[in-house]
């Protein structure tokens, strides 16, 4: 047992997982910036205040999730590091005064979140989301853009099988009434409720709805839905994602139930799932409006709507589906030499190879030749640099590993060759 290890609820992610993360975060970053969205970095921490009023106090992510850091003696503010990016990306917004951008404001994050979790597969203190947030468009076509873009990033991930679950949740017109409406409806079982549902009936009823819990089916398969007593405006922006999406050929199941797990929520609210997986609290992604943050975190009202893409999530699907990348391939060249100890020949080949683009290692330890031709192999290199007495007259041989064919190539003229000939190989041509 080894004396130190991650943090629970913490992984190292080793080279040989890296590649799929690495292809998963330049696709975000692609996608993004096709659909418009402009990178922006936000701290890691924010004032404690950024998240307990963004996302409400009464949230399981506020009450027990938050990693709180403890402060300095000197330092009379409070901190803590960021569960979500979307109430940082606003205070940003607010403070750069970005509402004299050209509206909305597009931007996109990918980066670690943290939050103070109970660990299991796919539930992590620090996970890494793909964010994207359009600051100042009332929609509903923006809605609807949005919802695409997370299901066309799924699809270009690789991952088919996601389904998109869809809600509206009302905005401060009309949800008050059905927040009392659903209390009194929970009210007489009161008694009967599961404790964490007791206490969620006098502190955010709305969390009842999407109980995982199987004793609150029958109860919630009954209680009143807030689609069905939304206010005019919002029953029109409602039906007006639903006709957009539908225009754009996006699929989605209408879930009364879905009311996400943040307080910041107004009207269009929804998740993506792994079809099958709907019941195990294990959302693959997820957003919605949050027409009411910029004002509540001191801006002026301005309308909203964003997701979070869990990559953790995304890439444990894509290997329990088999999708995920092998490693990526080894370098191009290896430079080996004939003579073991002389290194600085062999590092001299390879920096000049590195500085012309070309991906290579050289053998920096004092084996044999036959060793190290053997390490090239195995490293899954398309060439050899062999290094020996030819180097006098400025020349090397160059092998071609799974072509098994050698020639003797001018020093000046070896990154040109290489290049030439591992691009021919790529494109089927073979090696000459
Ligand atoms: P969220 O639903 O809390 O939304 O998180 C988004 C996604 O992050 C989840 O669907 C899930 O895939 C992943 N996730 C959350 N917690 C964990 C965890 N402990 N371990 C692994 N993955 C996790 C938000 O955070 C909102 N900021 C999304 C948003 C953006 N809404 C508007 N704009």
């Amino acid at each position: 047992m080894p004396t130190y290890r991650a943090p629970r609820g913490t992984r190292d992610l080793l080279p040989t997982e890296t590649p799929t993360w690495t292809r998963l975060e330049r696709l975000a970053a692609d996608l993004a910036a096709r659909y418009g969205y402009r990178r922006i970095e936000t701290p890691l921490f924010e004032q404690t205040d950024v998240f307990e009023r963004g996302i409400g106090e009464v949230t399981d992510v506020v009450e027990k999730e938050l990693f709180r850091l403890a402060p300095r003696t000197e330092e009379s503010e409070s901190w803590v590091l960021r569960p979500e990016p979307t109430a940082g990306i606003v205070r940003a917004y607010v403070q750069h005064g970005m509402r004299t951008w050209p509206q909305p404001v597009k931007v996109t994050q990918t980066g670690p979140m943290f939050r103070y979790d109970r660990p299991q597969a796919g539930r992590y203190r620090q996970f890494w989301q793909f964010d994207v947030e359009a600051i100042g468009d009332p929609g509903p076509a923006v809605d609807a853009e949005i919802i695409e873009l997370g299901t066309r990033f799924y699809r270009e991930a690789g991952l088919d099988g996601v389904e998109v679950l869809l809600n509206s949740i009302g905005d401060a017109a009309c949800r008050p009434a059905y927040v009392a409406e659903l209390t009194a409806y929970y009210e007489p079982h009161r008694v009967a409720l599961p404790a964490i549902e007791r206490g969620r009936l006098d502190r955010n009823v709305l969390r009842l709805l999407d109980s995982k819990d199987p004793a609150m089916a029958g109860l919630n398969a009954n209680a009143p839905r807030m689609t069905e007593r939304l206010c005019a405006d919002c029953a029109e922006h409602f039906a007006a994602v639903r006709a957009h999406l539908d225009a754009l050929g996006v699929g989605y199941r209408l879930e009364p139930g879905l009311v996400r797990g943040l307080d910041y929520y107004t009207r269009t609210a929804f998740e993506f799932y792994l079809v099958g997986r709907e019941g195990q609290q294990q959302a693959i992604g997820g957003g919605g409006r949050y027409d009411g943050l910029v004002e509540l975190l001191g801006g002026r009202p301005t309308p909203a709507i964003g997701f979070g893409i869990g990559l953790d999530r995304l890439i444990l699907a894509l290997t329990e589906t088999a999708q995920a990348v092998p490693s990526e391939a080894g370098p191009t060249a290896v430079v080996v030499g004939a003579d073991p100890d002389d290194t600085i020949a062999r590092l001299r080949v390879v920096t000049q190879l590195r500085a012309a683009g070309v991906g290579s290692r050289a053998e920096l330890g004092r084996r044999k030749l036959g060793k190290q031709l053997e390490a090239a192999a195995r490293d899954g290199a398309h060439f050899a640099v062999i290094l020996g007495d030819e180097l006098a007259d400025g020349n090397v041989g160059l092998r071609d590993l799974p072509a098994g064919t050698q020639k003797v190539v001018a020093l000046a003229d070896l990154a040109r060759e290489i290049e030439r000939a591992h691009a021919a190989h790529r494109h089927g041509g073979g090696p000459d």
